[in-house]
């Protein structure tokens, strides 16, 4: 059989009110499984078909469910199983007397995180149940038995989990997390697609640092020299959106910074958009517009698991609706008036401060105690714009009325800081080649980033959006090694 034509087809929508509907398609001897995925453990032809997120609509149905023991607890002659599939988590009663010997004393032998599967009948289970519904069984099949799972229910410490992160990922916390960031990926590309900009891939590799040298992971590149994990896909993106006019690279990037602050990895994800004849103030709009579009569809599609992670019930989906507002914005010297008289007052009250902290000072960029500082004063997003040009990036553009501050800005979130960097970009080639010698950056190595000056320069703009921080700020974790599935830190590599 041809498999590339077959794939070439659109995979047929599972439709859980057929029966035994295998959604695969039988090419001769060739078995071909669409949709779903084969849990082949010895049981061939099998094919997850049913799911424990769409039990609510199947009451009264048989259905044949598989997946993980999460926990288990009996009364008597009843079994309560609790078996998770990815989609939820189900209760399964196995009653002795309404299943064969063989399936209760298998049910008796789980152990947490043992696979099996179980056929049922669905029914209602208000207030007893997670979803509502229980699945009351009739058979049950194991498919792998756990030994030792060495997450167990009592409390773990966070290096401890972080060692477990492959296992840690299917409890109940990180799978919430995780699924919040599915929602908000997808709601960062709907939002540009729908605004017809181009999804741009920059490259990993590169010959050239994006966001200063001090923070270039490095390697050998055959011989041509040394090659730099990106920092930024944004300079291409700029080539990008001289050919396309809007686009948004959207892809990880890599710091080498030496920092043990929770807002910082060494490898996170960021998406970029760059727009050609777009100015500053179109850069704002643009990233509070995104930001209201994001955190909407977060509200529509993931409150259960906001429910999730909530100590406090409420609070995250409150605080999520709490900035679907017009934003702040505040141009750099406002905020370095309201930081000084907040610090005055923070010294002068006796307050103990942490050891790390510095007293700003006008001229600095915001260190993370100014950025929480500044936020608290708000319930929405700040944007703090026309930052020093001294302590902000060689592309950026400066304000012909105030040449020592850029035309830069940075979207502040309340009581947790900079989620969104972002400026007008230096258009001028005689302006941006004095930039790059004031940087100490190699002339050569950017002769195609100044080529877009040479020929056809515009004004543009764009920023960036570190998608963990985002998701840190969405779920309110404590620290952002756990808004990845697997993160990157100075002292972490592994699992
Ligand atoms: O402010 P940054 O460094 O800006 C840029 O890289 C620009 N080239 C973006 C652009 O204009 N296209 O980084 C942008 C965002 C930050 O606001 C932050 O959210 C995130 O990326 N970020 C990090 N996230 C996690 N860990 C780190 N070490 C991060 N560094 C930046
Ligand atoms: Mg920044």
């Amino acid at each position: 059989m041809n498999y590339e034509n077959s794939y070439c087809q659109a995979a047929p929508k599972r439709d859980s009110s057929l029966k035994n509907p295998l959604n695969l398609i039988n090419h001769g001897s060739d078995i071909l499984y669409l949709n779903g995925f084969c849990a082949n453990q010895g049981l061939t032809g099998m094919i997850q078909t049913d799911y424990i997120g769409d039990l609510s609509k199947q009451v009264g149905e048989e259905v044949t469910l598989r997946g993980w023991l999460s926990h288990k607890r009996s009364s008597g002659k009843i079994q309560f199983l609790m078996l998770r599939d990815g989609t939820g988590v189900c209760q399964c009663v196995v009653m002795k007397n309404a299943v064969d010997e063989a399936s209760y004393a298998l049910a008796n032998e789980l152990t947490q995180e043992s696979t099996f599967a179980v056929t049922g009948k669905v029914q209602e289970a208000k207030g007893k149940a997670p979803g509502d519904v229980e699945l009351f069984v009739s058979k049950l099949e194991t498919i792998s038995i756990a030994t030792d799972y060495p997450i167990t229910p009592k409390e773990h410490g966070i290096e401890y989990l972080m060692q477990h992160r492959h296992l840690w990922l299917r409890h109940s916390r990180p799978w919430a997390t995780m699924k919040i960031r599915d929602t908000i990926i997808w709601a960062i590309r709907e939002f540009f697609h729908e605004r017809d900009f181009i999804c741009f891939d920059s490259p990993i590799l590169t010959p050239n640092a994006a966001e200063g040298t001090s923070t270039l992971f490095e390697t050998k590149y055959f011989d041509e020299g040394m090659a730099y994990l990106s920092q930024s896909g944004q300079l291409y993106g700029e080539a990008g959106a001289m050919a396309f006019g809007k686009v948004y690279v959207f892809g990880p990037t890599f710091r080498a910074e030496r920092s043990k602050t929770k807002r910082h990895i060494n490898e996170f994800w960021m998406v970029e958009p760059e727009v050609a004849f777009m100015d500053l103030e179109g850069d704002m709009e643009l990233a509070e517009q995104f930001i209201h579009y994001v955190i909407g569809k977060v509200l529509a599609e993931r409150l259960a698991e906001l429910g999730t992670l909530d100590e406090n019930s409420g609070r995250l989906e409150a605080r999520c609706r709490s900035i679907l507002k017009p934003f702040v914005r505040m141009h750099y010297d406002e905020a370095a008036k309201i930081l000084d008289t907040y610090w005055d007052e923070k010294l002068a009250s006796g307050d103990p401060l942490p050891p790390t902290f510095k007293r700003f000072e006008y001229g600095d960029d915001f260190g993370a105690y100014d950025e929480i500082a500044l936020t608290s004063l708000y319930d929405v997003p700040v944007i703090v714009h026309h930052y020093p040009a001294a302590v902000k990036a060689f592309y950026m553009k400066r304000d012909p009325n105030e040449p020592d501050k850029a035309l830069a800005m940075d979207v502040l979130f309340p009581e947790f800081g900079e989620i969104i960097g972002g400026s007008q970009r230096e258009d001028d080639l005689t302006q941006l080649q004095a930039r790059l010698v004031e940087h100490r950056l190699p002339e050569s190595v950017f002769e195609w980033y100044l080529d877009l000056r040479r020929y056809g320069s515009v004004p543009h703009a764009g920023f960036g959006l570190g998608l963990e921080r985002l998701v840190m700020w969405v779920c309110d974790l404590e620290h952002i090694r756990e808004a990845i599935p697997f993160p990157r830190t100075l002292t972490r590599i592994w699992p």
